[in-house]
């Protein structure tokens, strides 16, 4: 058939016959470039040709295929696909990063909700598809919570050598089924610049039909980043901090125990003792205003659905508003935005990243 995926070797069609009439939650683990995505999609397939109706979440934030990089996407399948791509995105949410590391937590919670999603769209069959972060003890903490916030009734690994053992063992105790299959000979590696370019082009298609839309700081929560949640200092505490500070300092508020600045300079830490001395907190964050130069934001309702992301334009931080750009149309819904931690241009480039906490 025209419109089908490469097949794979026998055990992959064993494997995918086992699982074509299975309505469960399944999913998929293995390290970069060993066909999970193809998998995935061979698997949706064939689970709609028996009539079953059936989701993908797509948990890779790296190399997404439903939805945007930076965001975990489910999508119901309609019609057979060739790619996971073709399959378009119902629900989105967004981590915030083209990896799970740093944002476990959002990722986690960001699968957990996206079956549910499935589920509550009327999926029979969820299937998961997952990053390649799979060595160490960060992947593994990672790849076992997944398993606690799915509960797959079976895990598809498909492995070059031993690679998932350090993770798969510890599910041998679970009752979900395990699925050991080999890598294809036919498989195609990624370098990471083949990889940032295809985000690239994703991000880009993604902004390109895109607009401003400015939201007023008293009417938009932030989410992820210090900014906009603590009381603005006065203009006398700012001008002492720009003298402190040799700096300019475009923003600053403090919260319990906490103050969040935003100047124009990196600041020496004689000076950071100071400020610290001087308005009694525990903790001063101080943020270049570049990082939030073309910085991610999820763009959430007040439910905390994602409806869309979008790129950070521009903070007027005299009038107190904030415009981001964005494929969204109607902004009326929006009321929380999401600080994600990668800067990119309209036109797909990654010009930086930020780390949870930094800002
Ligand atoms: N069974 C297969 N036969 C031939 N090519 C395959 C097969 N599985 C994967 N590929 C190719 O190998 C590459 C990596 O596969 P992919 O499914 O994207 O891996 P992963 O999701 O594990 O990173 C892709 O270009 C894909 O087309
Ligand atoms: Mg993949």
């Amino acid at each position: 058939m025209a419109n089908e995926p490469q097949k794979g070797s026998p055990e992959w069609e064993q494997a995918l016959q086992t699982l074509a009439t299975q309505r469960a939650r399944i999913m998929l683990l293995g390290a970069r470039d060993v066909g999970k995505t193809t998998f995935a999609a061979l698997l949706a397939n064939r689970q709609l040709g028996h009539g079953i109706r059936v989701a993908v979440v797509d948990a890779d934030v790296g190399q997404s295929e439903i939805g945007p990089p930076t965001t975990i996407g489910m999508g119901l399948l309609e019609v057979p696909v060739p790619t996971l791509h073709a399959v378009v995105p119902r629900a989105i949410y967004f981590v915030g990063s083209n990896t799970p590391r740093g944002r476990m937590l959002e990722t986690v919670n960001g699968v957990r909700a996206m079956v549910a999603r499935a589920v509550e769209a009327g999926a029979e069959s969820v299937i998961i598809d997952t990053t390649g972060f799979v060595s160490g003890a960060s992947a593994r903490r990672l790849k076992c919570a997944k398993v606690e916030a799915i509960r797959p009734q079976f895990v598809v690994a498909i492995q070059r050598k031993d690679e998932l053992e350090h993770i798969l063992r510890p599910l041998q105790g679970r009752s979900c089924r395990l699925i050991r299959l080999p890598v294809p000979e036919t498989v195609v590696t990624k370098s990471p610049e083949m990889r940032q370019q295809r985000r690239m082009m994703r991000f880009f298609r993604y902004f390109q039909d895109s607009r401003s839309h400015t939201f007023a700081l008293s009417q938009i929560a932030c989410e992820g980043t210090w900014f906009n949640t603590g009381t603005p200092l006065e203009w006398n505490e700012i001008h002492f901090l720009q003298e402190t500070l040799r700096s300019r300092v475009f923003w600053a508020e403090r919260s319990w125990e906490h103050l969040f600045i935003i100047t124009d300079k990196v600041v020496d830490e004689r000076a950071l003792g100071i400020v610290e001395e001087t308005f009694r907190v525990a903790h001063v964050t101080i943020a270049g205003v570049h990082r939030f130069v073309k910085l991610l934001l999820g763009l959430l309702n007040a439910e905390g659905d994602c409806l869309a992301i979008g790129i950070l334009e521009r903070i007027d931080f005299v009038n107190r508003t904030i415009t981001v750009r964005t494929p969204l149309r109607d902004a009326s819904q929006v009321a929380i935005l999401r600080f994600g931690g990668l800067n990119v241009r309209p036109d797909g480039k990654e010009i930086g990243a930020v780390k949870p906490g930094e800002i």
